[in-house]
């Protein structure tokens, strides 16, 4: 793409910024774990739905320490209504590996981030630019859809090739503000609809699924504490996909423990 227009391109996003930015809590922090919670959190789930889970979890676990403590239990409740319960489950395991391998700090450098669990290629690079401004691309789906439709790219260009196109456009030293110019101008003026650019991967429909399944019987499990395997099985009947299977993927993914016939929360 020409100088040109790049820098229209660039106006166009910033101009939309400045009569329509969101305010969200997690835009008004530098401190990168407060930083690296919002990202995890969006991962999946709709700001105006994150922001209040936002601020009870940051209550309850200001800081990188007081998560890497806590009971995956207490972890898995203050998530329970976000959804990907394995989300909030790797954020924790992040957080103890921070403390181990960085004393505590959350590292700035994507190579690091992207070592910890949880943490992909998008997020290892959004939680520096957020927090510090740092100048690297980082893109999601919607900044993706943005970049797709504006700058009339084909639907199905590579990941690698989308990215350095976005690292030429980036401005640098604005990098945190281009990138929520670039989200609010994609959540807000050029929603998928409008667009006609699909997502990436498309959520199954919920209820009744798998996942649905799954998220019934772990909310089950945390109200409880330990949940006997046939009385779950009588439950659950009904489940297509066979309860025990759904069982036995909570106990292999470390989110459950099993005893005979007996499931807990691990380290309760
Ligand atoms: N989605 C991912 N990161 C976000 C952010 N910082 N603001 C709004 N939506 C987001």
């Amino acid at each position: 793409m020409d100088n040109v227009s790049a820098e229209a391109f660039r106006d166009r996003i910033f101009d939309f910024y400045r009569l329509n930015r969101r305010e969200f809590p997690w835009r008004e922090t530098r401190d990168r774990y407060a930083v690296m919670v919002s990202e995890i959190m969006l991962q999946q789930t709709q700001a105006d739905r994150v922001a209040p889970r936002f601020l009870m979890w940051m209550e309850r676990f200001p800081d990188v320490f007081s998560l890497a403590g806590a009971s995956l239990r207490e972890v898995l409740q203050l998530w329970s209504g976000l959804g990907y319960n394995a989300r909030g489950q790797r954020l924790q395991r992040a957080a103890v590996e921070i403390v181990e391998r960085f004393g505590g700090t959350v590292p700035p450098e994507p190579e690091l981030l992207v070592t910890l669990p949880g943490i992909g290629p998008y997020t290892s690079r959004s939680i520096p630019v957020f927090a510090d401004n740092l100048d690297v691309a980082a893109v999601d789906t919607n900044i993706r859809r943005v970049f797709i439709h504006e700058l009339h790219l084909p639907e199905g260009i590579a990941p690698a090739a989308l990215r350095r196109i976005a690292e030429e456009l980036l401005p640098v030293g604005r990098s945190r503000d281009w990138h929520n110019a670039l989200m609010d101008y994609g959540a807000l003026e050029l929603t998928s609809r409008k667009s006609g650019i699909a997502p990436v991967s498309k959520q199954s429909r919920f209820k009744g699924s798998r996942r649905w399944y799954r998220g019934q019987l772990l909310r089950e499990l945390l109200a409880e504490g330990t949940l006997a395997i046939p009385a779950v099985e009588e439950r659950y009947a009904d489940c297509p996909y066979g309860i025990s299977t759904i069982v036995d993927a909570l106990v292999h993914e470390g989110l459950a423990e099993r005893n005979g016939d007996l499931i807990t929360i691990p380290g309760t």
